[in-house]
C-alpha cells in the first residue's frame, strides 16, 4: 500500500502538527503567498491542469478537508488551498448551493475583495461524490446532475423569485406572454394529446403552458422553472432542450408526424370532431382532398365545413367581428327591441383574431329571452347573411333548483352554430383596408358565429362562462370544486355545503362568491 491509503485511516492533523487551523487561514486572495501551498507542486506532479478544485471547509471538518486534499493531490489533481479566481471546481459535503454561495460571498468580503463572486459558468459548485467518484476512478469524472449544487446566479436582482398561484383563476394572465416560444411548442404537445384524445395529457401541457405565459420575463433556463406548479418533468424537458438547441425535437417531429397533420386537417373541418376524424385516417383519408375523392358520407354541418373550409380557417380579424356584431344587433333590435347583445369569447378577451365570434344575447326582462334565437336566426336568413345555422336547445337539468328557474321553462337556454356570410361592405375601414388591391378576391367571406341566449337571472354565469379561456374556465369550476365545494356552471353557482344556489348579477360577483381576487376579461387568457 501507498503511504498515502494509510493517511485515511489517521487524523491528518496528528500526522502534520504545523498545520494552521483552516478558519485562520482562509485567505481568498490568490496573490497573497503568506500561505501559498506547496505541497501540490512539491509532493505530487499534477495530471489534471484543467480542474482547479477547492474544497470547502465549511460542514466537511479540517481534519477530512486536509485528508482529502492530500488524497486528491496524490493522485494528480490540483487542488487549491484558498479560494481564488483560478478555482474552476467547489467541493463541498452537505451543503446547498445556496449555502455554498453565500460562504463564497462572504469570503471575498472577508479577503477585502468587494467585487462579485466569480460569475458562472466559471465556478462549478459540485458535491463531495464528485470528488469521491472521481478519486476512486484516478481520474475526473464527468459531471453529471446529481454531482451538481444549484448554480449560482450571476445577479441577485435576476433572480426570477416566481411566485404562481395553483389555479389560473388565480392569476391574470394577458395577450403579453415573455415566454411564447416555449409556450406555442408545449402547446404543439397538447394538440397532438388532444388530437389522440388523451385529455389529462392534454390538460397538463395547457397548464405547463399557461404557467409560461403568465410568467412576468422571459426564461433563460429551465431551472428557474423548477417548484413551479404544473410544470412536470416532461414540459421542463422541452423546454430545456428549446433554451439550449432552439427547438425540441419532440415538438418538431409531432408537427411533421403524419397523424398529426391529418388530424389537424380533418377536425379543421368544421363539424368534424376527433372521433370522425380519426375513424377517417385509419381509412387513409388524411387531407381534405382525399376526403372529398372517399364518398364518404358526410352530414348537414360538415358539407358546410367542406364547402368553406378555406375561409373558415382563415382566422377572423377584430374588424370583421365587429361588422358581425353589427348584423347581430341590427338583428336583435329588428325582432325584440330593448333585447342585449354582448361580444364574447376570445374577442371579449381581447384577441385581435379568433377561429369564431361569440355573442350572447339576453333581455333585461326575464322570459322575453324566449324564443330570441328563432326569430333572430329568422331575420339574418331572411337578409341572406347565414350560410349555414343550427339552432340546439340547451338541455340544463339543474336550473331546475336554479334561482328563478322552473322545470317547465328550462329549455328556454337557446345556442345557434351559424356561419355568415359576410360581405366586404359590411367590413369595417380596417377590415376593407387589407384587401386594398386585391381585385380577384370574391366579394364576401364565411365566418363562423357563435350565438347564445341566456335569461338575464343567468347572464352573469353566462358570460363568465363563455368569456373564456377553457383552461381558465376549467380552473374556475375545478376551484370552484376542490377550494370551495361549490358547483359552477355558465347557468349557476350552487354551494354544496348550504345546499342552494348563489345569486349574481354580476362577474364580480360570482368571483367574491368564490372567494377569488376578480379577473377582467383581458387577464383570462390563460
Ligand atoms: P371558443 O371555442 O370560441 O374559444 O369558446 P375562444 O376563446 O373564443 O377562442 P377562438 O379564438 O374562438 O378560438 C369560447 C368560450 O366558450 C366556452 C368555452 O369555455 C370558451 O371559454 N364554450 C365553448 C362553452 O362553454 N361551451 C361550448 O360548447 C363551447
Ligand atoms: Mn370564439
Amino acid at each position: 500500500m501507498r503511504p498515502i491509503l494509510d493517511d485515511r485511516l489517521r487524523a491528518p492533523e496528528k500526522r502534520n502538527p504545523t498545520m494552521v487551523p483552516l478558519k485562520r487561514r482562509r485567505v481568498v486572495s490568490s496573490c497573497d503567498s503568506s500561505t501559498s501551498d506547496v505541497s501540490n507542486t512539491n509532493n505530487n506532479r499534477i495530471k489534471f491542469q484543467q480542474q482547479v478544485l477547492f474544497l470547502l471547509e465549511r460542514k466537511m471538518g479540517s481534519s477530512r478537508r486536509a485528508f482529502l486534499t492530500r488524497l486528491g493531490r496524490s493522485k494528480g489533481f490540483r487542488i487549491e488551498e484558498r479560494f481564488s479566481e483560478s478555482v474552476t471546481h467547489v467541493i463541498s459535503e452537505n451543503n446547498s448551493g445556496d449555502e455554498v454561495w453565500a460562504w463564497l460571498n462572504s469570503a471575498q468580503e472577508e479577503g477585502g475583495h468587494h467585487g462579485q463572486p466569480p460569475a458562472p459558468p466559471a465556478v462549478r459548485l459540485l458535491d463531495i461524490s464528485w470528488y469521491t467518484e472521481s478519486m476512486h476512478e484516478g481520474r475526473p469524472v464527468e459531471i453529471q446532475d446529481r454531482h451538481t449544487l444549484q448554480e449560482p446566479q450571476q445577479n441577485a436582482e435576476e433572480l426570477p423569485l416566481f411566485s404562481v398561484p395553483s389555479y389560473a383563476c388565480q392569476r391574470s394572465t394577458t395577450l403579453h406572454s415573455h415566454n411564447l416560444l416555449l409556450s406555442d411548442a408545449l402547446s404543439v404537445l397538447a394538440q397532438s394529446a388532444e388530437l389522440a384524445e388523451d385529455e389529462g395529457r392534454g390538460v397538463a401541457f395547457r397548464r405547463a403552458a399557461a404557467v409560461l405565459n403568465f410568467l412576468p420575463k422571459a426564461i433563460s433556463a429551465a431551472e428557474h422553472l423548477r417548484g413551479l406548479p404544473s410544470l412536470g418533468e416532461h414540459s421542463l424537458r422541452v423546454v430545456q432542450e428549446i433554451l439550449e438547441d432552439g427547438s425540441s425535437r419532440e415538438v418538431e417531429s409531432t408537427k411533421q408526424s403524419d397523424q398529426y397533420r391529418a388530424m389537424k386537417a380533418l377536425t379543421g373541418i368544421f363539424g368534424v370532431g376527433v372521433k370522425t376524424a380519426h375513424r377517417w385516417f385509419k381509412l387513409g383519408i388524411h387531407t381534405l382532398a382525399q376526403l372529398e375523392d372517399s364518398g364518404q358520407a358526410l352530414n348537414h354541418t360538415q358539407q358546410a365545413g367542406v364547402q368553406h373550409y378555406s375561409d373558415l380557417n382563415q382566422p377572423v380579424t377584430k374588424a370583421e367581428a365587429d361588422a358581425i356584431g353589427h348584423l347581430v344587433e341590427t338583428a336583435v333590435v329588428a325582432v325584440s327591441p330593448g333585447a342585449q347583445v354582448t361580444l364574447i369569447g376570445g374577442f371579449r378577451r381581447g384577441k385581435v383574431t379568433g377561429h369564431d365570434v361569440d355573442f350572447l344575447l339576453t333581455h333585461p326582462e326575464e322570459g322575453k329571452e324566449d324564443g330570441l334565437i328563432f326569430k333572430v336566426v329568422a331575420w339574418l336568413e331572411a337578409q341572406g347573411l347565414l350560410l349555414y345555422q343550427k339552432i340546439t336547445k340547451n338541455s340544463y337539468l339543474e336550473s331546475k333548483e336554479g334561482p328563478s328557474r322552473s322545470a317547465s321553462t328550462m329549455d328556454r337556454f337557446e345556442r345557434c352554430f351559424s356561419i355568415f356570410r359576410l360581405d366586404q361592405e359590411e367590413r369595417s375601414e380596417e377590415g376593407r383596408s387589407l384587401d386594398d388591391g386585391k381585385e380577384t378576391q370574391k366579394a364576401w367571406r364565411a365566418v363562423r358565429v357563435d350565438l347564445v341566449v341566456s335569461p338575464k337571472s343567468q347572464y352573469a354565469f353566462a358570460l363568465l362562462g363563455w368569456t373564456g379561456s377553457k383552461l381558465f374556465e376549467r380552473d374556475l369550476r375545478r376551484w370552484a370544486g376542490h377550494e370551495r365545494s361549490m358547483s359552477l356552471s355558465s347557468h349557476a353557482l350552487f354551494d354544496i355545503k348550504q345546499g342552494k344556489h348563489l345569486r349574481a348579477d354580476s362577474e364580480e360577483e360570482i368571483f367574491a362568491h368564490l372567494g377569488l381576487d376578480y379577473i377582467p376579461p383581458s387577464g383570462r387568457n390563460a
